[in-house]
């Protein structure tokens, strides 16, 4: 009777492996007949009710079935295995003549250029950066560059305000009188940054950039001013450029002035872009006003120095000939490839 179901499992499990199509399918099916708690396991439970003359034998047809079985299983393992690389191949192979993705390359934006270009030139002039904050106190933006409350200057200026005595800052100027509470004389920076003034058309957008210089030390003049300027001035725009210093006024510098460049479009002999005067004005500039030194802290006695700010984009415009600042920040992709 045992050797009936012997040869009844050997049928069915041979069968069943010859039909299996995974080789996960294998795996269960070796746990089904060769594991702990398997078939062939129990078949030799029932060893117990065999007579003992016959047990060597029937022993030796379970042994035989055990290793059928595991024979079975490993070479349709391997054939299934052989199969399944095979398949993945296929699905996996690459068309190495198929034409690559190109990857679009970024670039950087004008207004960063310029940036960048500043500052490398200025940095060559021995200046380093120095940012503040773009929201800024009433105290740093106005107070201390004096502006007190109810100064017509800050009609100059469009405010945005986020509340009393809190602003978004509209000049970098703010950054001079931070850079002079934390720093001692000598002092030479540049501080650029965002600012912002309600304030929209051709020619001014609500947020834009500007770059502050502030230079600090016993016996700074005008003439320092103007030669710094002048150098950095040929460096940015073209090396035969010409720079003037008209008269303004600003609250924070005194004497204040306003610095031209010969214009590029008509080399000074005046076109539609510097409108007819043969110059372009570029940045607001002067020598630091006494107060401001002494609202910081520094003698005026001792030290004078000069500052100015200068519009990124305004400079980006000039440069690259663009006729709205709108353009700059309008994100058109057939723009921003120019640069
Ligand atoms: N902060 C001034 C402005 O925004 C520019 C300026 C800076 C003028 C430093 C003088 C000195 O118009």
């Amino acid at each position: 009777m045992i050797k009936e179901k012997i040869a009844d499992l050997r049928r069915q499990a041979l069968e069943v492996v010859k039909e299996a199509r995974l080789s996960k399918d294998l795996a269960e099916l070796r746990i089904k007949y060769l594991g702990k708690s398997g078939e062939i396991t129990s078949l030799l439970k029932g060893m117990r009710e065999v007579p003992s003359d016959e047990r060597p034998m029937v022993g030796k047809l379970v042994n035989d079935l055990r290793e059928a079985i595991e024979n079975a299983i490993g070479s349709k393992e391997n054939q299934l295995k052989a199969g399944e690389t095979e398949e993945r191949l296929k699905k996996e192979t690459i068309d190495v003549t198929l034409p690559g993705i190109k990857l679009k390359q970024g670039g950087l934006h004008p207004v960063n250029l310029v940036r960048n270009e500043l500052i490398e030139a200025f940095s060559g002039l021995g200046f380093k950066v120095f940012e503040g904050p773009e929201i800024e106190l009433d105290y740093y933006n106005f107070k201390q560059l004096n502006i007190p409350d109810d100064h017509p200057a800050r009609d100059m200026q469009d405010t945005f305000y986020i509340n009393e005595g809190i602003l978004l800052r509209t000049q970098t100027s703010a950054g001079q009188i931070r850079c002079m509470e934390k720093e001692k004389p000598p002092i030479k920076v540049l501080s650029p940054g965002r600012v912002y003034r309600s304030d929209y058309d051709a020619t001014h957008s609500p947020m834009f950039h500007q770059m502050e210089g502030l230079v600090v030390d016993k016996g700074i003049t005008l003439c320092d001013l103007k030669g710094v300027l002048e150098a950095v001035c040929k460096k940015v725009f073209a090396p035969d450029v010409k720079t003037r210093l008209r008269p303004s006024y600003f609250p924070f510098t005194e004497p204040s002035v306003e610095i031209d460049v010969s214009c590029s479009e008509c080399g000074g002999k005046g076109c539609s872009l510097c409108k007819g005067t043969g110059w372009i004005e570029i940045l607001g500039a002067g020598m630091v006003n006494r107060v401001v030194l002494e609202n910081c802290g520094v003698d005026p006695d001792v030290y004078s120095g000069f500052a100015f700010g200068l519009g990124l984009e305004r400079i980006a415009m000039l440069k690259y000939g663009i006729p709205d600042i709108r353009y700059l920040f309008d994100n058109d992709i057939r723009f921003l490839k120019q640069f």
